[in-house]
């Protein structure tokens, strides 16, 4: 049962509930890109997005990997764990693309030979600047404990995202990870979704995810059906 808001980002809403270790997270239709410089609304994007994310939440939790994810309350509403929100935000690539390629002499679509793995401050106030572990730690955002684990395991979800996409035909250029702590453990939160991974058709090398948006490159809510039909067919019987 979610009782009053608690925060409302610029994708998702985060709910309270009746019980104080669980909230609901509902994805919304509008998008942000650019620190929110650039807005829209897209019909059934939330749907899908919620869809995906639930899918590769559970994926993830076959496979010994810890998340906030607990079920669906609807069809674009999870219920998920209360975590207390470490503000990094994790970025595993393995082709490089976005900023990576604006910041440093290295090549859109070139395929690195290990991941590469970012991480910038989660703060709309300083644009999410990249930090490294030293900063991390000096703001107390994490202990160095908990950047060994939350590395490893980003690096364990970027090597079984891999492979998972590249069953569905899919390239998984880079992605963005969040974590919380709950109950003494790290576990993965936020959304796994077609805002939140850069997604390259296989075969025509097409983005299927906000690039769409963010460069106007086309119909977003085909591309996000398009992804949605290959990670949950299940919802289209
Ligand atoms: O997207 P942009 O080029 O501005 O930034 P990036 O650092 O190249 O983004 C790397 C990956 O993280 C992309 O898949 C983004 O969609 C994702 N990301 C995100 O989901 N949320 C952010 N606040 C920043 C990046």
């Amino acid at each position: 049962m979610k009782t009053e808001v608690l925060y409302s980002g610029k994708a998702k809403t985060i709910y309270k509930t009746d019980n104080p270790s669980e909230l609901i997270a509902e994805f919304r239709d509008s998008l942000t890109a650019f620190d929110g410089k650039k807005k829209s609304e897209v019909a059934k994007k939330g749907y899908y997005n919620a869809q995906i994310s639930k899918k590769i939440f559970e994926m993830l939790e076959e496979k010994g990997i810890k998340t906030h994810f607990k079920k669906m309350e609807s069809d674009t509403e999870m219920l998920v764990d209360a975590v207390e929100i470490i503000k990094i935000e994790v970025i595993p690539r393995n082709i490089a693309a976005g900023s990576i390629t604006r910041k440093y002499p290295i090549k859109e679509g070139t395929h690195f030979t290990r991941p590469v793995i970012v991480m910038d401050y989660k703060s709309d106030e300083y644009a999410d600047p990249m930090i490294n572990e030293d900063i991390a730690i000096a703001m107390e955002l994490a202990t160095p404990e908990e950047l060994k684990q939350i590395r490893s395991m980003a690096l364990k979800i970027n090597e079984i995202l891999v492979e998972y996409l590249d069953q569905k035909g899919l390239k998984l250029p880079d992605f963005k990870l969040e974590f919380g702590r709950v109950n003494g453990e790290i576990v993965v939160a936020d959304e796994i979704s077609c805002d939140t991974c850069r997604l390259w058709d296989k075969t025509t090398g097409d983005s299927l995810d906000k690039d769409i948006f963010r460069f106007d490159k086309g119909d977003l809510t085909k591309a996000y059906e398009e992804v949605a039909r290959r990670i949950v067919p299940e919802i289209f019987e």
